[in-house]
């Protein structure tokens, strides 16, 4: 058996993910009128530097939530996702703000939407740290996207592989070394 070493490529330093924070925060701020609270959900785990980043950066009154969604059976069937951890508010009549880390599918967020959206919000709306297209599956609008990429792993700044590398204030490509398996 051969230790494989995991490659880390930064691709988007933290100098960067600081400029997109103010920029979103901005836009998130006059999405919204004057004084109009707003729930802010963090999708757990990915997102919590993220969302914490975040929130401090909109101007609006905010109730911070967090969710935690799992997938059950096939991990690469259609997406049969369950909350593993919902919300503890009424979301009836509130402005929803999703704060998530990446879309790639979109089944994750699609889910989550249309689920919050049958609770009778005033808006659902969604801010993610990459918004990655290559894969996405459903036709879903991310409102508030800090950065676009087409593909690749990305690790750091809350995301992960396989629990790994959350803690990085970067964004890094993951290559994984000898991705033929070995046993
Ligand atoms: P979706 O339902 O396919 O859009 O899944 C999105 C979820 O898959 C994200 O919330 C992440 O947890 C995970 N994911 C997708 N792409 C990446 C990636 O490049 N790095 C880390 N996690 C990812
Ligand atoms: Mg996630």
């Amino acid at each position: 058996m051969r230790q494989m070493a995991d490659q880390l490529n930064e691709v988007i330093p933290n100098s960067d993910i600081v400029a997109a924070l103010e920029r979103l925060g901005r836009d998130i701020s006059a999405r919204y009128a004057a004084g109009e609270s707003v729930v802010a959900v963090c999708v757990l785990k990915g997102a919590f530097m993220f969302f914490s980043d975040l929130v401090r950066r909109i101007e609006a009154p905010l109730r911070l939530e967090f969710v935690r969604l799992a997938s059950y059976g096939d991990a690469t069937s259609s997406g049969d996702l369950v909350f593993s951890k919902d919300v503890e508010t009424s979301l009836t009549g509130k402005h929803v703000l999703i704060i998530e880390d990446i879309v790639d599918t979109g089944r994750s967020m699609d889910f989550l939407k249309r689920t919050f959206e049958e609770r009778g919000p005033a808006s659902v709306r969604i801010a993610a740290l990459v918004d990655k297209y290559e894969r996405r599956e459903v036709e879903l609008t991310v409102d508030f996207p800090a950065f676009t990429l087409e593909q690749g792993f990305l690790v750091g700044y809350g995301m992960d592989f396989a629990e790994k590398y959350r803690e990085l204030d970067a964004i890094y490509e993951l290559v994984r070394d000898g991705a033929e398996s070995s046993s």
